[in-house]
């Protein structure tokens, strides 16, 4: 097996804890390793997984796990856990597995999952959403899709997601999280495969030839899977293309570094905005 014949990595470091007597890690774990990257690889396909097997009235329980040891590792080795999935019959669905320490392989796992009613835990057919959105990641097809627009287009969109993020998760008043800037701003929405809204952002005038970018807002379970940096990078040549110069923001500090790591430096004093402790920052263009 080889790293060339999977798309989706997931990346892990071994812990104290993991390791046995013999000084390798403990073989019950790797089941743990592979369980870990499952949930990396619905991030991968841009689902949240909760909301959508909510929606489907199903769930996945595992059938059956099956690991061959090649090899074994040991603490402080970092390991990339690869995953495929190689087919969908009616209810199930199988997956291969691998774990890698660089190019070296040093596990092989077969995972079958059964879909099955969560309340009677009886099989039930797949979803032809989640077949195809398999079927279209594993063929290498991207799994966002970015529109921009204006209000009238995007706005239901862009709402659901901000209500979600700033009011009922950082607890923003309503009348400060709404403005008329939503009128005239440049939006931007990121779908999934099944036609969600997943991340938002807003790109206002803020001075001549200086774009603003504010309300970035990425769905809570996919956040750390790119699609934030998806939206800013849309947002910015949105900004270029319409000949600004520059793009600010006021970032909440806990986003700070996020901003930084995509070519933004912070300018000026912290403040507080709707509460929370912002910084100016600034990219030329
Ligand atoms: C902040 C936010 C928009 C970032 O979007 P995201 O999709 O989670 O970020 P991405 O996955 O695109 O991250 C790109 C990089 O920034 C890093 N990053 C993301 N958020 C970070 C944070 N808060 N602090 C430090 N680094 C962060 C990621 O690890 C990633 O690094 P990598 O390229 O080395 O892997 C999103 O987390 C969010 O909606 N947070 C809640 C609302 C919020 O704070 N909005 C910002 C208001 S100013």
């Amino acid at each position: 097996m080889k790293r060339q014949d999977f798309r989706f990595f997931h990346s892990l470091r071994v812990r104290w804890v993991e390791v046995d007597m013999q000084k390798i890690v403990f073989n019950a774990h790797y089941l743990m390793y592979f369980d870990t990257a499952m949930a990396d690889y619905w991030r991968a396909l841009a689902l949240p997984y909760e909301e959508a097997m909510l929606q489907w009235g199903g769930d996945l329980y595992v059938k059956k796990a099956s690991i061959e040891y090649h090899g074994s590792a040991r603490f402080d080795d970092r390991l990339d856990v690869a995953l495929q999935c190689t087919r969908v019959g009616k209810s199930s669905m199988i997956f291969s597995g691998a774990i890698f320490r660089g190019d070296e392989w040093l596990i092989t796992c077969e995972l079958v999952y059964v879909f099955a009613n969560p309340a009677s835990q009886t099989a039930k057919p797949v979803p032809q959403a989640l077949r195809s959105l398999l079927t279209r990641f594993e063929a290498g097809e991207a799994m966002v899709d970015i529109k921009t627009g204006d209000w009238a287009l995007l706005g239901k969109d862009a709402a659901k997601l901000r209500t979600a993020v700033f009011v009922e998760e950082q607890g923003i008043p309503p009348a400060m999280e709404w403005d008329e800037a939503d009128g005239t701003a440049v939006h931007a929405v990121a779908y999934n495969g099944l036609g969600q809204g997943i991340a938002t952002g807003r790109l206002v005038r803020h001075a001549s030839h200086v774009g603003k970018i504010g309300r970035m807002a990425v769905h809570r379970a996919l956040r750390g899977s790119h699609v934030g940096q998806v939206v800013l990078h849309t947002l910015m040549v949105a900004a270029r293309q319409r000949g600004d110069t520059e793009v600010m923001l006021h970032a909440q500090r806990s986003a700070e570094s996020f901003y930084q790591g995509l070519g933004f430096a912070a300018r000026g004093a912290p403040f507080d905005e709707v509460g929370i402790a912002h910084i100016e920052m600034f990219s030329l263009l």
